[in-house]
């Protein structure tokens, strides 16, 4: 498939919505796009082409503006954020930028942000480069922060990454029932990265532990939400509303919580549902639509939407000890976007 498709009206609505919380830190994220748009150097025209393809199919740019808004929320007096700051956003998005291109490929995934995949455009190999490219610039740029608890931090989520992709791999097509593993799974794959992106402007900004550590459960449990719909919209959701192929999570054998929520009930549509994924009935088009209506008739999307408030609301109580601001209130605001998503 190819071309850009919009957004359906959950999507642009929350989109639109973020971009006016993005909007007290809107110079500062305007240097941030600039700088992901020309100043990822290479010699290769080609390489530098791929690129500045990959970023001007745009994203939703959250974890960029969550840096800026708690560099900005915990900086003295409220004051303006330093090239580090920026380097920051950077390099926090190059390394969320890199996941997706390697998970399209592990997902064996063809539409990204509206666009075809570098992996489908062009190929696998192709796309592990340029996934390690942007990975190998994140390097450069953490390194430019001379912060060794910041490399620590970031190193944590390199690692995190993998180990979640890694779990979910080995998780396929297995239909026990482990909240414990899909959260750790969601921790890795997601929120560790969110939480990074918290809790390290305000370590650049020299702020104490207590304040340090509620940004850093504020991103944690704002990351696990933000997968928890994720997940959820793979159920409910259009390609042409994400701009990434919807439904392909249960084809897969990925049980997320939707699933779950039905296959702990241990009842007559749990064991049929299990049955689907099982005999891999859900690889073919009227097993998965059948298996869509099982969750969708039998609670799982509307269990699901119960556990995403559950951590939106955890990650806005992290928010309490901070002095109140512009900047706060956009980040307590952004777990309402989150939820805006699950209409
Ligand atoms: C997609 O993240 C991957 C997940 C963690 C679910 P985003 O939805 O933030 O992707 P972009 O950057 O907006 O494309
Ligand atoms: C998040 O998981 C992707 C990474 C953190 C690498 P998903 O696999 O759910 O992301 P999408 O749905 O493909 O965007
Ligand atoms: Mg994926
Ligand atoms: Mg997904």
């Amino acid at each position: 498939m190819t071309g850009t498709l919009s957004p359906g009206i959950s999507e642009s609505s929350a989109t639109l919505e973020l971009a006016s919380l993005l909007e007290p830190v809107s110079a500062e994220m305007k240097l941030v796009e600039e700088w992901l748009r020309s100043n990822l150097i290479d010699d290769s025209q080609f390489v530098a082409s791929l690129l500045s393809q990959v970023f001007k199919a745009g994203g939703k740019r959250i974890r960029p503006g969550l840096v800026l808004l708690s560099s900005r929320a915990t900086a003295p007096g409220f004051g303006e954020l330093t090239p580090r700051h920026i380097i920051l956003a950077v390099l926090t998005e190059l390394i969320h930028t890199a996941s997706l291109v390697h998970d399209d490929v592990i997902d064996k995934s063809s539409l990204r942000r509206g666009q075809e995949t570098v992996n489908r455009k062009w190929n696998d190999k192709l796309a592990v480069l340029v996934g390690d490219l942007l990975f190998a610039q994140a390097s450069i740029c953490l390194a430019r922060l001379m912060n060794p608890a910041i490399v620590g931090i970031y190193g944590q989520v390199l690692g995190d990454l993998c180990a979640g992709e890694i779990k979910q791999m080995n998780q396929q097509y297995v239909c026990a029932v482990d909240w414990d593993g899909y959260i750790y799974k969601s921790v890795c794959k997601t929120a560790s990265l969110f939480s990074a992106g918290c809790h390290s402007g305000p370590i650049l900004n020299g702020c104490g532990d207590e304040v340090v550590s509620a940004l850093k459960d504020y991103g944690t449990n704002l990351g696990i939400c933000f997968q928890v719909v994720d997940d959820l919209l793979d159920v409910t959701a259009t390609a042409s509303d994400l701009g990434k192929p919807a439904g392909g999570d249960l084809a897969q054998g990925l049980l997320t919580a939707p699933a779950l929520f039905v296959l702990q009930r241990e009842d007559e549509p749990a064991r049929r549902l299990a049955e689907l994924i099982k005999t891999r009935a859900v690889c073919r088009e009227d097993g998965i639509a059948e298996a869509l209506q099982l969750i969708k008739d039998n609670g799982g999307t509307d269990s699901t939407i119960a556990l995403a408030r559950k951590y939106a609301q955890q990650s806005r109580e992290a928010l309490r000890g901070l002095p109140a601001s512009t900047y706060r209130d956009s980040l307590e605001s952004i777990v309402d976007v989150m939820l805006i998503r699950t209409r």
